[in-house]
């Protein structure tokens, strides 16, 4: 009748502490930030509060208020002024990424790690991630490959740390493996959006960087929900092609997803808290209706729980102050 084992024993104070599994730190932040080649001032983004498309020449600023939080690596996204068929502004020498990098390691050389997502949905006027086929309303996955080569080595000779190509075309990872060591960037590593859902919560992302798409979805190169196993082959694949850092994305509906992967490979894996689960987040704080603060921090903490070692999260600068603070405890 007694119980004998009490859990709330070890339930108060500093001993609850002590026992505590998974922590989250700084050192496991990665924050996310918009480039805008056109926009003359920081403009919020309307679905997602506290998000900013920052202007081209303000990069370096938005880099600093990560920097200064001690967060140790910022991932950018860039809205070119101009888009075509072929995203041609993703892989010039003075594009938006390229000059943004650029500026952002002269500022901060080695104290700060710049990744870069690695797509064409931005830079295409059709929206989508690849070389299309109009007539078949198809992504044409082989003739993309060469394009994610240069925009890689693009960003490489700019000064990226780690490129982070998130287009989900079948050997992206080999084919920018290969051109960025042909270029003389074998050092540089991939973090490669390696598990990437076809999911509805990446829509506030798209007001945010103008990358909704003229016709259809991207399903058919994004994975389906409803899969598991498919996200250890995947994973597999990206692993054998060269990716030195993996992803899974978004984040809290598929902690499920970061769990076994992290089981399956023991690499080094980031999760993506996307847009989506940000405007939720933001959208039920605003009417009360959450504590935003212990929502997100709650929600990091399970993805660190899950197997997660990186988060990449709008939310990083707010939980980087929580844990300057030391106020999470
Ligand atoms: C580009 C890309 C997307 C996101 C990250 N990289 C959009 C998409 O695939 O549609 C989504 C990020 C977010 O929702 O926060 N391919």
């Amino acid at each position: 009748m007694f119980p004998q084992t009490r859990m709330r024993r070890l339930r108060y104070g500093k001993l609850k502490e002590m026992v505590r599994e998974n922590d989250l730190t700084v050192n496991d932040l990665i924050y996310p930030f918009f480039v805008d080649e056109t926009a003359a001032e920081k403009t919020e983004v309307s679905s997602m509060p506290g998000v900013f498309r920052w202007p081209a020449t303000m990069a370096v600023d938005a880099a600093r208020e990560a920097f200064d939080l001690g967060i140790p690596a910022v991932l950018i996204f860039g809205i070119p002024k101009t888009k075509d068929a072929e995203g041609s502004s993703a892989y010039g020498d003075d594009d938006v990424v390229q000059k943004a990098v650029r500026e952002i390691k002269a500022q901060f050389g080695n104290d700060l790690i710049v990744i870069t997502d690695l797509c064409m949905c931005e830079y295409t006027d059709h929206g989508h991630c690849g070389i299309v086929d109009f007539e078949n309303h198809d992504v044409v996955n082989d003739l993309t490959l060469p394009v994610l080569g240069k925009i890689a080595v693009s960003h490489a000779k700019a000064g990226a740390d780690i490129v982070a190509p998130s287009g989900m075309m079948d050997g992206m990872i080999e084919a920018i493996r290969f051109a960025l060591d042909e270029n003389g960037f074998e050092n540089t590593p991939i973090m490669s959006y390696s598990s990437k859902y076809a999911s509805v919560f990446y829509g506030p992302f798209r007001d945010a960087a103008d990358s909704g798409f003229c016709f259809g979805d991207r399903s058919e190169y994004q994975m389906d929900p409803a899969n598991g196993d498919e996200a250890i082959r995947e994973t597999e694949l990206d692993v054998m092609e060269g990716a030195d850092m993996l992803m899974v994305k978004p984040g809290m509906p598929y902690l499920d997803i970061v769990y076994r992967i992290k089981q399956e490979f023991q690499m080094p894996l980031a999760v993506y808290q996307v847009s989506g689960e940000y405007a939720m987040i933001k959208a039920a704080a605003e009417k009360g209706w959450l504590d935003e603060k212990k929502a997100f921090y709650e929600a990091c903490l399970s993805m660190k729980r899950a197997g997660a070692d990186m988060i990449i999260t709008y939310y990083a600068k707010e939980l980087a102050e929580i844990l300057k603070s030391g106020k999470q405890k």
